[in-house]
């Protein structure tokens, strides 16, 4: 996993390329992998997977999941056969579970483990390590299950940390303090397991995969809106049934594709099977008010989700102030947008983004400080990033230092798309982080400036 030894970097210096040019299609969406993954190995029978995101995060929910006793299989690119054990019937891992990198995992099997007979500790890399998990053992303790974590900066709870899960656990109405979809489905996650109704309550939307989710594989769940918040119930006890899904692509990676595109002149690519789910796209909108030629193609449904073709045309940019009540719909994209906002005509404002400080990286000073490396006009706030553009100019580009990624799959993927809009290039410290989200980007970066 990316855990490994720092001096096992590998360096990578991305240059200024011709135009982006062809057909390509990104891996499938890394949120609904997981939860494939985990609810299928919760139903009673065999689910079938295909489009399976088959990168390092993902990877290490399969593992996690089969040492609690589900069968996780690969049978082909992208396709995988789960047979699941029954929600209430997860076995206790022989040994820690290795996390990785990966938030989700941590966080939604925190939320699955809650609930069961099963005390176990979760650790991570160095990334995850600083990641605050207050956030799901809060409302999972209220639920019963005891926790003992590490104590991070600023008093945080982090991995490593040991989960004994309540069993039964308690239901609870819990009103998320931050819009996080991973806090709402660790609670969702524990309540299959929690005789009666678990509720949640959410003032602002986030990526709602879970219930879609939920409740294609049987479990009682719905949703209410009252007064601009969501009320989403589970009943507990739930009997899960086998799916065959189809995972649709992830925008989060089709958004780096989409930057590079509008950036680098000449470009006209089309990236086909791309998930929009509303509470997804909205970096398609954003980068659209920016000016960017975005076309949707052949709009369709692929495993209960919304999806297109984009085709995507070089653009003049221009900046823009962000709505900010848009950031949950595109949180894992900021990274990408400031690119963006570094090669537009004029200023770029971003606000509102305190949780991007608490991603695999602080993605507000990782990207102040990597793109004022290669000459972009930035400026850091608390909660944001305010950046005056090239105006299409390319930036200067880094001869002769190093960009730091922090571990950080995005930032080291913002800063590839960076080079390719560069003079002299970019340099990123080290590329290995790109495997737990999109192992394909390199590949594919080549194959469309060839
Ligand atoms: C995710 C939710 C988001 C996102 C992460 C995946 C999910 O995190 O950043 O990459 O699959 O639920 P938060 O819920 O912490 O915002």
């Amino acid at each position: 996993m990316s855990s490994a030894d720092p001096a096992q970097a590998k360096p990578r210096r991305f240059l200024p390329c011709g135009a982006l040019r062809g057909r390509i299609r990104v891996p499938g969406d890394k949120s609904i992998s997981h939860r494939s993954i985990m609810l299928g190995a919760l139903a009673v029978g065999e689910t079938r997977v295909s489009g399976l995101l088959e990168g390092e995060d993902v990877l290490a929910t399969a593992a996690a999941m089969r040492a609690m006793g589900a069968q996780v299989e690969r049978i082909g690119d992208g396709e995988w056969l789960i047979h699941g054990v029954g929600v209430g019937a997860l076995l206790q891992p022989e040994a820690p579970l290795d996390m990785g990198n990966s938030g989700t995992s941590t966080r939604l099997l925190m939320g699955l483990v809650a609930s069961h007979a099963i005390e176990t500790r979760f650790f991570g890399d160095a990334s995850l390590s600083k990641r605050p998990m207050g956030r799901v053992i809060e409302p999972l303790s209220q639920m019963g299950a005891a926790f003992e974590a590490s104590e991070g900066a600023n008093g945080s709870k982090t991995l490593p940390l040991t989960v004994r899960g309540a069993n039964p656990a308690v239901p609870i109405e819990y009103r998320l303090p931050v819009a996080s979809a991973q806090v709402k489905s660790a609670v969702l996650l524990a309540g299959l397991n929690t005789p009666g109704i678990t509720t949640v309550i959410e003032p602002v939307p986030t990526r709602d995969h879970s219930e879609r989710m939920l409740r294609g594989f049987g479990a009682e769940l719905d949703v209410e809106e009252a007064g601009g918040e969501r009320v989403i119930r589970i009943r507990g006890e739930a009997e899960l049934r086998p799916q065959t899904i189809a995972v649709p692509g992830d925008p989060s990676s089709a958004a780096f594709f989409l930057v590079a595109a509008l950036v680098v002149p000449g470009s006209e690519l089309t990236i086909e099977n791309v998930g929009l789910n509303p509470t997804r796209a909205g970096i398609v909108e954003v980068l659209r008010q920016m000016g960017g030629d975005i076309t949707e193609i052949n709009r369709r449904e692929v495993g209960g989700e919304p999806v297109a073709d984009l085709l995507v045309r070089h653009s003049a940019l221009k900046g823009i102030a962000v709505d900010p009540a848009i950031a949950p719909s595109m949180i894992d994209e900021f990274p990408a947008l400031f690119v963006a906002a570094s090669l537009a005509e004029g200023t770029t404002v971003t606000t509102g983004l305190e949780e991007l400080r608490v991603k695999e990286s602080d993605r507000i000073s990782a990207m102040a400080a990597a793109l004022t490396g290669a000459g972009s006009k930035v400026t850091e706030t608390e909660d944001g990033l305010t950046i005056v553009g090239t105006g299409g100019e390319p930036l200067r580009g880094s001869a002769n230092s190093r960009t730091k990624t922090h571990l950080d799959h995005r930032i080291a993927m913002s800063m590839a798309v960076t080079g390719l809009a560069s003079r002299d290039g970019v340099e990123v410290d080290d590329t290995r982080p790109i495997a737990t989200s999109f192992p394909q980007f390199e590949a594919l970066l080549e194959e469309v400036t060839r």
